[in-house]
């Protein structure tokens, strides 16, 4: 894990509630990988204390980009920063998705849903460059929550867009999608970030067709690194349930290993 109290902000680019900045961040960029993510301070003052993590969308050349919606106090502070000014980011954090080089030449789908395609547009590059057959399935809740859709299209990706209300896409749930995709052609495997019931959705799906699955799960985190117990997440580890560290065990898990009944948690 490495610190970059000053990584300065190259681009920005904004729709409503949704911002991406990209930031130089050469040592950070030089170790990351797909799925893994930074803990970034949102203020230069010492308020809000705590940082916020935040997945790693993309990575070109030096720089790095995250993606994230406004949700509350802290990423509304970090919509406000502009390029020019500096970012402090703690990383690369966490354990990323499997880009296995036995997925070239195979199908795999990323499925997204909101924020959660954050970190699936840098996976979807790596793996391409890996010569993996990418398949985006993109859903939000209404065309204001799948912004990035047209650039997956201009990089010409295989996608397929939902949103609840039919605004743009297909209408319907992104998991409708995944099953009537993975209907006509299985994947080899699915990578999944969104929230929780759309990741349980995910699961039962893969598990259905005995297809390999990894979600990304999130959970709100002090330190990011292991020192609070902040984020703990119920798994089965050897066929029995423990207790884990998303920050430091995660964010990924293989999806049948995931405990969703909440009263297990
Ligand atoms: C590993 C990881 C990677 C993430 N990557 C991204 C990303 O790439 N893009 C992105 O937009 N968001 C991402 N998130 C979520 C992001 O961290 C939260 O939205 C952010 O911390 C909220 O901070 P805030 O101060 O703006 O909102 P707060 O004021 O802290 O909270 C606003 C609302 O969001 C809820 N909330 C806060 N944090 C979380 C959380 N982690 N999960 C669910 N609900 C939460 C709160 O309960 C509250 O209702 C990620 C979270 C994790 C754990
Ligand atoms: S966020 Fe502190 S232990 Fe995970």
């Amino acid at each position: 894990m490495l610190k970059n109290p000053e990584a300065k902000i190259v681009g920005r680019e904004a729709w409503g509630d949704y911002v991406l900045l990209r930031f130089e961040a050469p040592t950070i960029s030089a170790l990351a990988r797909p799925g893994q993510f930074l803990m970034v301070r949102v203020a230069d003052g010492p308020y809000p204390l705590l940082r916020r993590p935040l997945g790693i969308h993309l990575r070109k050349d030096k720089a790095l980009g995250v993606f994230f919606k406004i949700a509350g106090e802290g990423t509304a502070l970090l919509a406000r920063k502009r390029p020019g000014e500096t970012l402090d980011v703690l990383g690369p954090l966490g354990n990323g998705f499997s880009v296995d080089p036995c997925l070239a030449g195979k199908a795999v789908f990323a499925v997204g849903g909101g924020r959660g395609i954050a970190p699936l547009y840098f996976l979807a590059w790596e793996l391409r460059a890996l010569g993996a057959a990418v398949k985006i399935l993109y859903g939000g809740r209404t065309k204001d929550d799948v912004p990035l859709a047209a650039r997956f299209r201009d990089e010409a990706f295989d996608q397929v867009l939902t949103t609840d209300d039919g605004s743009a896409g297909r209408e319907g749930f992104v998991t409708a999608a995944l099953e009537e995709e993975a209907g006509k052609a299985a994947p080899a495997m699915i990578f999944a970030c969104g929230p929780d019931p759309m990741l349980e959705a995910v699961g039962r799906i893969a598990a259905a067709r005995d297809i390999p699955a990894e979600l990304s799960l999130e959970s709100r985190m002090g330190c990011g690194f292991g020192a609070c117990w902040g984020c703990v997440q119920r798994v089965r580890v050897d066929g029995k349930p423990a207790w884990v560290k998303i920050c430091e065990d995660g964010p990924v898990f293989p999806a049948e290993a995931v405990v969703w009944d909440k009263d297990a948690r």
